[in-house]
């Protein structure tokens, strides 16, 4: 079966999903977006009000920062694979809880056991959380490593700062696009590495 279909199917199982208490409180589930052969996978935190309304991630202010950085790489959207630890919108945007995550880890890790990207890039540190626990953002944004994850093996994961954070804060900002630009090169190294 094809890694459309596999996803297909992932997809409208994680549509019924009710498995914690975000579901009856959102308009959709937002199970991802790209391109299902995507050699770098995104993952965010959670959607957010315009991601609820569409069924997509990343569709806000947030998503617009990011396919700007995107560009200064020359990807599209459509050259990645991107998601987020959470399918479901958190009340008034809040953070997502441990007990969330956990219980919406299955859906993605069966979206990178489908995909099976050279590169996650987390964004933010919910999403780093859920790779690399008990990180400091503030340390290792930046930074590329090897790290084992029960389902998945030895993963390369490169930490940045949320876009939705940086978006208003020039330091931030400036810091996560700089980050951002080593991407290419950090690809091409695990390419070297295979
Ligand atoms: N922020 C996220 O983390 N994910 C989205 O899909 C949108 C905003």
């Amino acid at each position: 079966m094809s890694k459309q279909s596999q996803l297909n199917q992932l997809n409208t199982k994680m549509s019924a999903c009710s498995l914690c208490a975000l579901r009856p409180g959102c308009t959709r589930v937002v199970p991802g977006a790209g391109d299902t052969n995507a050699k770098i996978m995104f993952i965010g935190e959670a959607p957010g009000k315009k991601e609820d309304e569409t069924g997509l991630p990343f569709v806000g202010a947030a998503g617009k920062f990011l396919d700007e950085m995107l560009g200064a790489i020359k990807l599209k959207r459509e050259d990645i694979y991107i998601a987020n630890v959470c399918k479901c919108r958190p009340p008034s945007n809040r953070d997502p809880s441990p007990e969330e995550v956990k219980l919406c880890w299955p859906w993605l890790l069966q979206q990178i056991q489908i995909i099976e990207p050279k590169l996650i890039v987390t964004l933010g540190r919910h999403s780093m959380e859920r790779f690399l626990p008990g990180q400091k953002i503030s340390e290792m944004h930046g930074h590329a490593m090897r790290h084992e994850i029960e389902g998945l093996g030895l993963q390369v994961f490169y930490t940045l700062y949320h876009p939705a954070a940086a978006l208003y804060n020039g330091g931030m900002r400036e810091t996560l696009l700089k980050d951002f630009k080593r991407i290419p090169k950090i690809l091409e190294k695990i390419k070297e590495e295979k």
